[in-house]
């Protein structure tokens, strides 16, 4: 079974996230989603969340192509995370192109074109405008 992990915020889910999701489960057979916890987005990602990290983790697990919801607390944990999960693969949005090629020691690291013109970010700014 090859298992693949993504990692990111996924507040306010929207279709750029779930065709993220769906690319990357297409990689492989089981998907495993490293969720920013609401500490980790506000401490280390100057994020705030809309949703709470309970919130965001149950619509993500109501999604098909989603096994499995973990924690990502820190920026460090992912060499751990591939070790004990056994991922073979590592999946993220080419806003982080070159971010993560250390892990290629460790598993293979695919980039995947971003959705164009959609965004948590965009969201909340159209409607602050609307
Ligand atoms: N993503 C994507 N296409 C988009 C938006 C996000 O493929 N249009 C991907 C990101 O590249 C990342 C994952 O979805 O791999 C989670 O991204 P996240 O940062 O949570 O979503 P954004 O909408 O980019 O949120 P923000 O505006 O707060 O950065």
């Amino acid at each position: 079974m090859k298992r693949i992990i993504t990692y990111g915020t996924f507040d306010l889910l929207h279709y750029g996230h779930i065709n993220l999701l769906r690319r990357a489960k297409q990689q492989g057979d089981y998907l495993i989603v490293a969720l920013s916890t609401d500490e980790f987005n506000w401490d280390s990602k100057q994020k705030k969340c809309y949703f709470s990290y309970e919130k965001r983790k149950a619509l993500l697990e109501a999604i098909r192509f989603v096994d499995l919801v973990i924690p990502e607390k820190s920026w460090d944990q992912k060499i751990e995370d591939v070790q004990l999960y056994q991922v073979d693969t590592f999946v993220i949005g080419d806003d982080w192109k070159g971010k993560f090629d250390f892990l290629k020691d460790h598993c293979e690291v695919v980039y995947l074109t971003r959705t164009p013109e959609i965004s948590t970010t965009q969201i909340k700014s159209d409607m602050r405008e609307a």
